[in-house]
């Protein structure tokens, strides 16, 4: 996510990586050349296949609003003298005043969904598709946990991964406080001094409305369990045997160093660990500096778009 102190900037962060990371996850899914079954149907491995990739990409647009163009908008915070003639027009016509986005801003993520049930973009939640497939082939065992979920998209695609792969032995982990971020600590993380996300409100979903999101997709089940609460209180003590992904979102240092601590231990080797905002948010991307350099971490960081990064465990 664009932080409200430091949008805009980027960093570099290794070589690129997306063709590894499922860019082909959009293409249609197809078989023209498939054999004909002496029905007349697709032979059944091959069309369940078929299935599959048709079922995840469409959740995918879904997910990103994609069906229709990206054109959902973004969120919009109008200065407060543009604020009091949208709020009356809003009132006394029932017209909504929407900014619009981009195919661009929306691919890598850069805006604010105002409808879409994600804001990670369609790079970011390729690699996670990817991720996710990769640990099922190669049978890398453990959970999927997101820590940082707002509307709830990233764990919802991770849970209809599991589906579309028949997979019911692992539990889709959705942390978050659904109250937006805390308060920057200064005392003990310095780098967070001055952050501003505890003040913006679009960021608190609350666990009703990210549950409801999961019910429609017909998602919502025992393999989905939430942590609510602070991750200084909730990570530490989580019934998380291990994990196969680790993905963060939480943009602030002490968000994502919290997240660290308590589970990249739990991460399987073969397993990935996954940072939503290392290319555009400093804190974040010093907490997994830190934290790298103090645990020996020395994986190559991958880069899938200007915000987001990832790694696969080997030790
Ligand atoms: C940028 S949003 C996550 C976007 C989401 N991954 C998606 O797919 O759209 C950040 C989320 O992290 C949560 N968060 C950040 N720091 C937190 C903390 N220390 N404890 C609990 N929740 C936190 C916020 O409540 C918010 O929902």
């Amino acid at each position: 996510m664009m932080s409200p102190r430091t949008a805009g900037a980027t960093s570099e962060t290794g070589t690129s990586d997306r063709a590894a990371a499922g860019e082909a996850a959009l293409e249609p899914a197809s078989a023209p050349d498939t054999p004909e079954h002496p029905d007349g149907g697709i032979p059944l491995p091959r069309a369940a296949e078929d299935l599959r990739a048709r079922y995840l990409s469409l959740l995918h647009a879904t997910l990103t609003f994609a069906l229709w163009d990206a054109q959902d908008g973004t969120l919009w915070a109008p200065r407060p003298a543009v604020r009091a003639v949208t709020d009356r027009l809003s009132a006394r016509y029932g017209l909504e005043v929407v900014k619009k986005s981009s195919l661009r801003a929306r691919a890598e993520g850069l805006d604010w969904p105002r409808l879409a049930h994600t804001m990670v973009g369609d790079r970011r939640l390729e690699n996670l598709r990817y991720c996710v497939e990769q640990v099922i082939r190669d049978g890398v065992p453990g959970d999927l946990i997101e820590t940082g979920v707002w509307r709830g998209g990233s764990c919802i695609l991770m849970r209809g991964v599991l589906a579309a792969y028949g997979d019911t032995a692992r539990t889709v982990w959705v942390a978050d406080s659904f109250a937006g971020l805390p308060r920057p600590d200064a005392e003990r993380y310095p780098a967070d001094a001055g952050d501003l996300h505890h003040q913006v409100t679009v960021l608190a979903v609350s666990l009703a409305e990210v549950r409801e999101n999961f019910r429609r997709y017909g998602l919502l089940d025992e393999q989905v369990r939430f942590l609510k609460g602070w991750f200084r209180d909730t990570l530490p003590a989580a019934p998380i045997e291990r994990l196969a992904v680790l993905r963060l979102d939480g943009d602030m240092y002490e968000s994502t160093m919290e997240a660290l601590t308590a589970l990249y231990p739990k991460l399987s080797v073969g397993g990935f660990c996954i940072i939503d905002d290392y290319g555009v948010i400093e804190g974040c991307r010093r907490a997994v500096d830190d934290f790298r350099r103090d645990h020996g971490v020395t994986e190559e960081i991958l880069r899938i778009d200007p915000s987001g990064v990832y790694w696969r465990r080997t030790a």
